[in-house]
């Protein structure tokens, strides 16, 4: 039995900001599936966003984070988050992260899809590599943080009628760990791999939600997944890239096979829509010219833009043969971003006692029914500190003893989970994907549990960890698939087609 403070479940953004804060108070577990710095956070690009010109107010970034959200955000959560994203900056600077400025040393600002004023504070086209670098050292450094790499969260172990520790397996070393803090905060990101294209990594299989559901916790806004309208096409790559909003901030245009734009056809913003609206219009263009990808045009850039300010894509599409001063880009949207999770409150506070949620896994209310772009880091900062303030604010009692559940690691893999998790990523893409229908919604929700069954019949007793991984992307489906069929109208990243749209002849190939 290991005894902490706390513990934290996660070594993205929201996780890392926890436990910097946390330590100073007590001392803090963090523990994280694979290495430290495989998270969603390390793939971020565009950047954070914040208010930090005098064009800008707070007031402006509340109005287009309420716009981007349907009319369905936490108002409240809103204008906490946004008049905490100065001092937000300010912190990770203070850390050590090194945003990119200007000759003046005034911080430079990019534009994003929905943002009506310059605010996104970025390192070139790789803030989330830069942050996690920084935060993953100091976390690495400090003497109250213990970092628990290639260890998998199982689940929550309930005593008392408050989460009081977790059960975890050590990949490497193959043993299970019981784990004992004051509170336990899950900071495990999202869940993409339920789709079967997606920008985010492996490590995103929805645990933290699966974990917190099967604790009870209260879950909101599942429905709400956001799909990034630019992953660039790459059928000989098994992993897709993200050609960030930002390059559109600089002035790349979406286009047609062709060459001709389109966007201003679906809102006055154009190609700078916010992201479902944008998501929804290249999906529906693909579809009416038969093509299985669009393109960006980034070639109006001036001379040497795209490789100076956007190093990361550049030397991407350079590898496969594209030069962004002279070809278009190809892209295809992939699922981006979890817009629902564990409901939390503006502490991070499940409804669970003992147990917090930040970052992705969470669902604060910022992002209502669409996030706006950049509004994600920001949000693991500023609800990590917010967490981190009450936890330690709180008399939690240290929980002496726990039982749990036996787990072994042991147990031969079935070879059977790679094709359930094929199959589980295929069906939602195609029916609870970017536009939803009821029927293929009630289908889905069926072939979802005749998955969930066979993997019953074949896992072995023990629950080795992929095991384990694949019947949480089961739970998340299942709990996103329902929350769909519970929501009848379109609205924000939940768009409901009445009849299925038709597809004849299209071979989309990916
Ligand atoms: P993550 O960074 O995803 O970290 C999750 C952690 O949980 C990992 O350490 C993982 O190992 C751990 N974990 C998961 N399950 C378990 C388990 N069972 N046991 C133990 N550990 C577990 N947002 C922006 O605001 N701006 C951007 O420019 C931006 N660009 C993006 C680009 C890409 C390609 C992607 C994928 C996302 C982007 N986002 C962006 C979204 C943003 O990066 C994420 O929402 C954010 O990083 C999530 O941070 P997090 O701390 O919640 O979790
Ligand atoms: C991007 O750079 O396009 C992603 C930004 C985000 O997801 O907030």
């Amino acid at each position: 039995m290991l005894y902490f403070d706390y513990i934290v479940l996660g070594s993205g953004i929201a996780g890392l900001t926890f436990a910097l804060q946390a330590a100073a108070h007590g001392r803090v577990a963090v523990v994280c599936k694979a290495s430290l710095s495989e998270t969603n956070t390390m793939y971020a690009q565009g950047g954070i966003a914040a208010v930090l010109s005098e064009m800008d107010s707070f007031e402006q970034h509340v109005q287009d984070t309420l716009v981007a959200g349907a009319g369905l955000c936490d108002e409240a959560a809103v204008r906490f988050m946004v008049e905490r994203a100065p001092e937000s900056i300010n912190w990770l600077q203070q850390q050590g992260v090194c945003f990119d400025g200007h000759e003046d040393k005034s911080i430079a600002l990019g534009l994003e899809g929905g943002h009506c004023q310059h605010r996104i504070v970025h390192v070139k086209d790789h803030t989330g590599l830069s942050v996690q670098q920084v935060l993953g050292k100091a976390a690495r450094q400090h003497a109250n943080v213990s970092v628990l790499e290639h260890h998998v969260a199982f689940e929550l172990l309930m005593q008392h009628n408050a989460c009081q520790g977790v059960q975890l397996l050590d990949l490497k070393a193959k043993e299970a760990k019981t784990v004992l803090a004051k509170a336990v905060v899950l900071a495990t990101g999202g869940s993409g791999q339920i789709y079967q294209h997606t920008t985010n990594p492996s490590i995103a299989t929805g645990d933290g939600l699966a974990m917190a559901y099967r604790a009870g916790a209260e879950i909101s806004n599942m429905e709400f997944f956001q799909f990034h309208p630019t992953a660039l096409y790459n059928p000989a790559s098994k992993d897709t890239f993200l050609i960030s909003e930002a390059l559109r901030g600089a002035g790349a245009e979406l286009v047609l096979p062709d060459g001709t734009p389109f966007m201003h056809r679906y809102h006055p913003q154009g190609s700078l829509a916010p992201r479902d609206v944008v998501a929804r219009a290249v999906y529906h263009e693909m579809q009416q010219h038969s093509s299985p990808c669009l393109y960006l045009d980034a070639r109006q850039l001036p001379e040497g833009h795209v490789q100076r300010h956007f190093p990361l894509i550049y030397n991407t599409c350079k590898r496969i043969g594209i030069l962004a001063e002279r070809d278009l880009i190809p892209v295809v949207p992939a699922a981006h971003y979890q817009c629902g999770g564990v409901a939390v409150d503006l502490h991070g506070q499940t409804s669970v006692p003992g147990l917090y949620a930040v970052g992705e896994v969470a669902c604060t209310g910022v992002h209502g029914a669409n996030r706006l772009a950049s509004n994600s880091l920001l949000e693991g900062v500023v609800f990590g500190k917010a967490a981190a303030a009450h936890a330690v604010a709180q008399k939690y009692e240290q929980p002496e003893s726990i039982t749990a559940p036996e787990l072994t690691c042991q147990a031969a893999v079935p070879p059977v989970l790679a094709s359930i998790k094929e199959e589980l990523r295929r069906l939602m893409w195609e029916k609870a994907g970017i536009e939803r229908t009821y029927e293929n919604l009630l289908q889905a929700k069926e072939q979802v549990e005749q998955l969930r069954l066979k993997l019953q019949e074949c896992a072995a007793a023990g629950s080795p960890p992929p095991v384990g991984e694949l019947e949480n992307l089961l739970t998340v489906a299942a709990i996103t698939i329902n929350a769909c069929l519970g929501r009848k109208q379109s609205i924000g990243g939940h768009y409901l087609v009445q009849k299925p749209v038709p597809a004849e002849g299209l071979e989309i190939s990916w």
